[in-house]
């Protein structure tokens, strides 16, 4: 038995394989195709351990898909790989709609024609777990409820909107040809290993060089927040009981405003790390122009996964955001690693000097 993991290199995607491998002996086969957000300095622990398979590949690689599949016969597919950063969507949509749908839409047919050719036992076992986003959904006024499995698809920005492509795409393929499929839509996630164009880390990095911490527009959007290893828990738990066909929403019931997430960092880092000038890293915070288009507030209601496969989030806002801060820390070199080069252009066209 082995599970193929797309993606498996990125923020998400290698913490669920470090945690799988924790867990079981099952091995992975790790497609991923290395972009900028792919990093293969995630899984060095990983290095000389015959359970980790690492195929460097496009999820739109067709044929090279199919010879995965057919030469490892994994018994599910646990699909991450995407392009993530809404910001990146904004200055160019083009890599968002080749990856998430095209690229989606190959990896859907590659798994149904192996799915086909399985015996019954097997297809009966075998899954093509899809991991999606809250932000499928929408925006929420402050006093909507949060979302639930059942609210409509209302995706406002290209990587939204491409994400929600791809939900359409693998809900199909269960309606039309009765592939095993499974559905999460999370809200945002941090930890060890992120990217840090995303919030926290970028905030994190930033205040340790002594550069400002930009929040957009009033800093008053609202997102759900959840640690990372509690997404992990949660995938793995959908895969080994979630129902084919069912979408299951996954959230950490921890609503926080962008200005409450960066001054909670701030504060910790003022304990863990206190700046050489004994000030407080809040005072490195600046309001910048606001993303275009920017959805208010995101909220998750996360009790259909509590109630039918009893998982719930271990770590709170606060513990999560500890154990990632002393994370990040101990981990300077990393930061520095991912921080050279292409990054900087990034932050030159997205925050200008
Ligand atoms: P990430 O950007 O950190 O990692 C994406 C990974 O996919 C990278 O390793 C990249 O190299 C790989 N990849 C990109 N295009 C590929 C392609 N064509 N073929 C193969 N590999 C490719 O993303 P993440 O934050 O880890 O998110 C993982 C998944 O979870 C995404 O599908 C995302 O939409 C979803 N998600 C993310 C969050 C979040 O807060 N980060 C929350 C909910 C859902
Ligand atoms: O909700 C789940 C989504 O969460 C995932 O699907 C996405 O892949 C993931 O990137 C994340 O999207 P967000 O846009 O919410 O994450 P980001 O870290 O980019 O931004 C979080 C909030 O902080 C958002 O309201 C924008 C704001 N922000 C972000 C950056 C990078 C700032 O105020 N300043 C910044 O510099």
């Amino acid at each position: 038995m082995a599970i193929l993991v797309t993606g498996g290199a990125g923020f998400i995607g290698s913490n669920f394989v470090l945690d799988w491998l924790e867990r079981s002996d099952e091995p992975v086969i790790n497609l991923d195709a290395l972009t900028y957000a792919g990093n293969p300095e995630n899984l060095a622990s990983l290095a000389g351990d015959d359970r980790h398979i690492f195929v460097k590949g496009d999820i739109g690689d067709s044929d090279l898909v199919v010879d995965l599949l057919a030469r490892h016969r994994p018994r599910a597919v646990v699909h991450f790989a995407a392009e993530s950063h809404v910001d990146r969507s904004i200055h160019g949509p083009d890599d968002f709609i080749q990856t998430n749908i095209v690229g989606t839409f190959r990896l859907l047919e590659a798994a149904r024609a192996h799915w086909n050719g399985l015996t019954a036992g097997d297809r009966e076992g075998f899954r093509f777990l899809h991991v999606s986003t809250d932000e499928v959904y929408g925006s929420l006024t402050p006093e909507a409820p949060a979302f639930a499995e059942t609210n409509r698809y209302e995706p406002n920005s290209p990587y939204s909107a491409s994400k929600a492509a791809s939900d359409h795409l693998v809900r199909a393929y269960r309606h039309t040809y009765g592939l095993p499929v499974l559905t999460t839509n999370c809200s945002n996630n941090y930890g060890p290993y992120q990217f840090p164009e995303k919030l926290i880390p970028l905030c994190m990095h930033h205040a340790l060089v002594g550069q400002p911490l930009p929040l957009y527009g009033d800093g008053l959007q609202i997102r759900d927040w959840l640690y990372v290893g509690d997404h992990c828990d949660a995938i793995r738990r959908v895969l080994a009981a979630g129902s084919p066909g069912e979408v299951y929403n996954i959230g950490g019931w921890s609503e926080k405003t962008n200005r409450e997430v960066v001054t909670t960092l701030c504060a910790i880092l003022d304990e863990l790390r206190p700046r050489g000038d004994g000030r407080p890293y809040a005072e490195q915070i600046v309001f910048v122009q606001d993303r275009p288009g920017h959805d208010r507030r995101y909220a998750i209601d996360a009790g259909k996964i509590e109630r039918e496969l009893g998982w719930r989030p271990v770590e709170t806002f606060v513990t999560g955001l500890r154990r990632t801060v002393g994370w990040y820390l101990e981990h300077q070199q990393w930061m520095q690693n991912v921080t050279s080069g292409a990054y900087r252009h990034w932050l030159a066209q997205q925050y200008g000097a």
